[in-house]
């Protein structure tokens, strides 16, 4: 007997230390990841001044998550707070108390929103540059000067604080940061320009993609916490809902929040998309016809 529980007593103390030899090891690697240093030079681009540059660039700023994740004012909001994934929140973007340093360039903000490298060279933890990286150099110098328009606020910034579910999904590649992603050195901002077409809802749509997927067949969103919805299918295929939509659905959905039957979306998918324009809205529903229709999380 006594020797059973000895047996049973060094099985436990192995297990126990190898938990604590996987936490170590999985807290030595995310950080590793998340305090990694991108070396990028970026051109500097040619700000605007017009008022009409500035209601673009905040337009953009409205329809493509900044406000989302930085607040209305820019001077930050706390996108998750869970247990699991951490307490992350959108940096201050002003030049308040607690914002963005006099010295941050207009250099430094590309790198940031095309490359998702900060000023400092880490990779930028859930800000989604991916979606934001061929930006066409207008839309990216109206997006700045539209920035840096708006009037200093104080408040104190918080630097991300991921959580152990987040760190071993980071260890893992199911999480991965833009600066992992992004070609750096191949980048080439895009060509187009706003009109009711594919190519421009292409251009558009490129903000659906950190949620539904780079095939739009949605499913589960990686970066966000347990409790969100899988996003949709936004491709024809028969597993989703829109092959059975018309382009006014498609406008009410985004528009209003419900679906033709009335049911609501769930607030994950962001409210802020109402505010894209009709061009907007037209370009995306005649790009989302031309998409390979495929069965629902297949990304
Ligand atoms: C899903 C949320 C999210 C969205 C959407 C988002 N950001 Fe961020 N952003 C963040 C977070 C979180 C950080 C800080 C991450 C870190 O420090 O690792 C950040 C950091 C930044 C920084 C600071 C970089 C530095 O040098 O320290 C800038 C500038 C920025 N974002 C601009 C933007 C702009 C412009 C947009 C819209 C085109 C945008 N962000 C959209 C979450 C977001
Ligand atoms: C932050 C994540 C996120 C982003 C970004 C996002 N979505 Fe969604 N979307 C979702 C989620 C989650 C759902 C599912 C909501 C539900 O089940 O109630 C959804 C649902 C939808 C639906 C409803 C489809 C259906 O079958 O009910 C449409 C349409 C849609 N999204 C379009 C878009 C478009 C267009 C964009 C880009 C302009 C976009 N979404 C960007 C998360 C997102």
């Amino acid at each position: 007997m006594r020797n059973f529980f000895k047996i049973v007593l060094r099985v436990l103390v192995g297990l126990v230390a190898l938990i604590a030899v996987l936490v170590v090891f999985v807290y030595w690697r995310s950080s590793a990841r998340l305090h990694r240093i991108y070396q990028v030079t970026v051109p500097s681009p040619a700000l605007p001044a017009d008022v009409a540059a500035l209601e673009r660039g905040h337009h953009l700023a409205a329809t493509r998550g900044c406000l989302d994740c930085h607040g209305t004012d820019l001077g930050g909001a706390k996108v998750i707070d869970d247990p699991a994934m951490g307490l992350i929140f959108g940096p201050n973007l002003t030049h308040g108390r607690g914002g963005l340093p006099p010295n941050y360039s207009d250099q430094d903000f590309v790198r940031a929103v095309r490359h998702g490298v900060a000023a400092d060279g880490h990779g930028l933890f859930l800000m989604p540059s991916d979606d934001y990286k061929e930006f066409t150099e207008s839309d990216m110098a109206d997006l700045i000067a539209f920035v840096k328009s708006v009037p200093p606020v104080d408040r104190e910034s918080v630097a991300p604080r991921v959580g152990p579910v987040a760190r071993v999904l980071l260890v893992a590649g199911k999480i991965k940061l833009a600066a992992d992603v992004i070609d750096h050195a191949g980048l080439k901002p895009s060509v187009v320009r706003p009109g009711a077409t594919v190519a421009y809802g292409r251009y558009v749509a490129a903000s659906c993609t950190g949620c539904h997927g780079a095939n739009f067949s949605g499913g589960k969103i990686d970066a966000g916490p347990p409790n969100w919805p899988p996003a949709a299918n936004l491709t024809p295929h028969p597993s989703g809902r829109l092959a059975r939509w018309t382009e006014s659905d498609f406008f009410a959905a985004i528009r209003t929040g419900r679906r033709p039957d009335g049911t609501p979306l769930d607030p994950v998918m962001p409210r802020a998309f109402a505010q894209l324009n009709d061009t907007e809205l037209k370009a995306i529903w005649a790009f989302l016809q031309t998409l390979p229709s495929v069965p629902t999380s297949t990304r």
